[in-house]
């Protein structure tokens, strides 16, 4: 076993990472509805060079190869996530047929390749007419999602095997309704809160749906790193908290002990606002969980003032490089939660090297990985139960409100010809994976 994976068991499994809006293009075709991402990207400066996903990386007519190339990478596991206006249009009523076929070959692809499929029921793509009607906000959206939940089970549930409600609920609440850098793109604190335990809610209402048809192999995904405080000034402390509060525990502490923490339902009423829950809600949102998958990308140092640079090498994305922050991230949740964890995404955007034969010798991304796997196997020596790593991403993608300039793939695609090639990150995570095998 090689130094970065020692001390993951032998069951430990590997994969790759994409979402729906992302890579799939083919906006318009087969009865696809519209989704909130689609009509933020026309809004114009939301995103960067005015760039949206209609054709993204074409993988919707491209698919078969694509399952070939995710085969060629020697991965068990392969998580996507469903397009819910693909599958039904307008998030509600019944389904479009030619939109779950699509899901539906993709799911007899990887099988027939010997790649379970991971399957994401939500990563941000509402159907527009949902949030036309409210959007997460608006308690109806839970129960929407729950019917969802229910039709692609309908479709998918007998070779599907692990379900993933939502993804990043953080990003959907915080960036859709608060800042409003992702789509829908509102700007309203309050409204951002009320999401947060309607998209809790969701979750809770299709996880109970999909236990009731014999799932048992569930979860949620969110993205958390390490919360750390400056220093003991008390205002750092505090801001520390704060982040790890809104960040973590809102959506952790409902999950998985069917309470909100205490301190952030008074920091909410101390700003004038609540979480609407209605008797019964934490019961269903804690309905128990198989997996928490974990998105790591970075953690922060927070002082009184906002978040202090540690002065780290950064990514593309200038997030700071922090495996430590990795390691320690898993270690708490283990601690705090006991759940058993899989890491859903871990990766790097940098502005790839191509050498003159077209290689792309993509070093930084190999180190990132190389680092954030030994911190991943630095915690499970440590006690965090950690089963799988899924590498974000298969390939270079629509990433949301930076479009395609910054790729996260462990393939590089051409965007004119929508050509893919192994990036020396690709290889070099196909030989670690073979290594460990053997
Ligand atoms: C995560 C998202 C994923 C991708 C990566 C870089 O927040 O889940 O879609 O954009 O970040």
């Amino acid at each position: 076993m090689s130094e970065v994976t020692a001390g993951l068991p032998d069951d430990f499994f590997w994969g790759v990472a994409t979402s729906a809006y992302q890579i799939e293009g083919a906006w318009d075709v087969d009865g696809r509805g519209l989704s909130i991402w689609d009509t933020f990207s026309r809004r114009p400066g939301a995103v960067a060079n005015g760039e949206n996903g209609d054709v993204a990386c074409d993988h919707y007519n491209r698919m078969p190869a694509d399952v070939e190339l995710i085969a060629s990478l020697g991965v068990s596991t392969y998580r996507f996530s469903v397009s819910w206006p693909r599958v039904q249009p307008g998030g509600r009523g019944p389904v479009n047929s030619r939109g779950l076929d699509f899901y539906s070959r993709l799911v007899d692809a990887l099988l027939e390749k010997g790649v379970d499929p991971w399957l994401t029921l939500y990563h941000w793509d509402l159907p527009q007419e949902l949030e036309d009607a409210g959007g997460w906000p608006l308690r109806d959206t839970a129960y929407r999602f729950q019917e969802y939940a229910g039709l692609v089970h309908d479709a998918l549930g007998d070779r599907v095997r692990t379900w993933t409600t939502l993804n990043e609920p953080w990003c959907s609440t915080m960036l859709g309704y608060e800042s409003g850098r992702h789509a829908p793109g509102r700007t309203n604190f309050s409204e951002a809160m009320r999401a947060v335990h309607h998209l809790l809610l969701g979750h809770g209402l299709a996880a109970r749906e999909l236990r009731s048809r014999g799932v048992s192999s569930l979860g949620i995904t969110l993205n958390m790193g390490s919360h750390s405080a400056a220093s003991d000034d008390p205002a750092d402390v505090d801001a520390a908290r704060v982040a790890d509060g809104l960040g973590t525990r809102i959506y952790m502490d409902p999950l998985v002990f069917g309470r909100y923490p205490a301190d952030v339902v008074a920091d909410l009423a101390a700003r004038g606002v609540s979480l609407p829950v209605v008797d019964g809600d934490l019961a269903v949102i804690s309905t128990p969980l198989d997996v928490v998958g974990v998105n790591y990308y970075t953690s922060h140092v927070h002082s009184g003032g906002g978040v202090v640079s540690q002065g780290l090498p950064v990514t593309a994305m200038g997030w700071e490089i922090v495996p430590e922050g990795f390691t320690s991230l898993l270690l708490r949740l283990q601690r705090d939660y006991g759940v058993p964890l899989v890491i859903t995404e871990n990766g790097a955007a940098f502005d790839d090297l191509v050498v003159e034969d077209g290689r792309v010798v993509d070093l930084d991304r190999v180190s990132y990985l190389s680092s954030h796997i030994s911190a991943v196997a630095a915690a499970v020596r440590g006690g965090a139960d950690v089963r799988g790593y899924l590498a974000w991403s298969l390939m270079d993608n629509f990433e949301w409100g930076y479009g395609y300039g910054k790729r996260f793939g462990l393939v590089a695609v051409d965007y004119s010809s929508q050509e893919r090639v192994l990036k020396q990150s690709a290889v070099w995570y196909r030989d670690l994976i073979s290594r460990g095998r053997s």
